[in-house]
């Protein structure tokens, strides 16, 4: 059966978001600490960075890193995640991950911008433009999914229309060990979360706590 997935990088004060970027540098420094057990796995390198020499951690930061790529179909994430708040005047602007992006699935991006057709990409990403409710792109996504699970990739205040709407059948929150003081928080408005669902956690080496909620 498909489960709704979301995995999301969190600091030690609960920010989901980073607020330090500039012109020279988009992603801002505090990205890369709040990511950096993640980019530092072995399947990181591999999947994402293309590296075949087997370098990178092997740890429990990297079975989560594994295990986020496996058995999606299909893709949900904000106009912002995609790139359309930051291009909002580029008609072919296609989204940030070059001619074959890492989904190699459907991807559903939901924007009030005018209707965009759809893109399709190399490596069977095609990307998809749906203003509608978070209950109706997810019953198209799941139909989309043929009975693989749905990933919400972020950003942080779609996932939290997801999370608050109930949506979400597995949270993965990769706490990083740093406090960022500032940025969009992930947890207001959704008191009672280990109540719906089952809390698991785990302290990687690296000091990541990954912290799972699932029903
Ligand atoms: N911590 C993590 O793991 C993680 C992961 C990914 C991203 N991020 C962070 O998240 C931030 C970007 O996320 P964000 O929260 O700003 O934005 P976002 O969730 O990517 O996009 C939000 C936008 O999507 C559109 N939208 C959302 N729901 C819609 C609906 N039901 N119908 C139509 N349009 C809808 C709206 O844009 P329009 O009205 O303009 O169309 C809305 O402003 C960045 O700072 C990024 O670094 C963090």
């Amino acid at each position: 059966m498909t489960r709704v997935r979301i995995d999301l990088f969190a600091s030690l004060d609960g920010y989901a978001s980073t607020t330090d970027a500039t012109d020279e540098n988009p992603m801002g420094e505090d990205w890369g600490r709040l990511t950096s057990a993640y980019a530092a796995t072995r399947t990181f390198r591999q999947r994402v960075l293309g590296d075949t020499s087997g370098a990178g951690t092997t740890g429990l930061d990297d079975q989560h890193a594994a295990a986020h790529f496996e058995g999606i179909g299909a893709e949900i994430m904000g106009a912002a995640m995609f790139g359309l708040h930051s291009f909002p005047d580029d008609p072919d602007w296609k989204g940030w991950w070059g001619d074959e992006p890492p989904f190699g699935t459907p991807v559903y991006v939901l924007t009030h911008t005018a209707p965009r057709d759809p893109i399709p990409m190399q490596g069977g990403t095609t990307f998809h433009f749906r203003s509608t409710t978070p209950a109706d792109v997810l019953a198209e996504a799941t139909g989309a999914a043929g009975g693989l699970d749905v990933r919400v990739g972020g950003g942080v205040s779609t996932v939290r229309d997801f999370l608050r709407a109930g949506l979400v059948d597995e949270l993965h929150v990769m706490t990083a060990p740093i406090v960022l003081g500032r940025g969009t928080r992930l947890w207001d408005d959704l008191r009672g979360l280990e109540l719906t669902h089952t809390v698991h956690s785990e302290v990687a080496d690296s000091g990541t706590i990954h912290v799972t909620f699932s029903r």
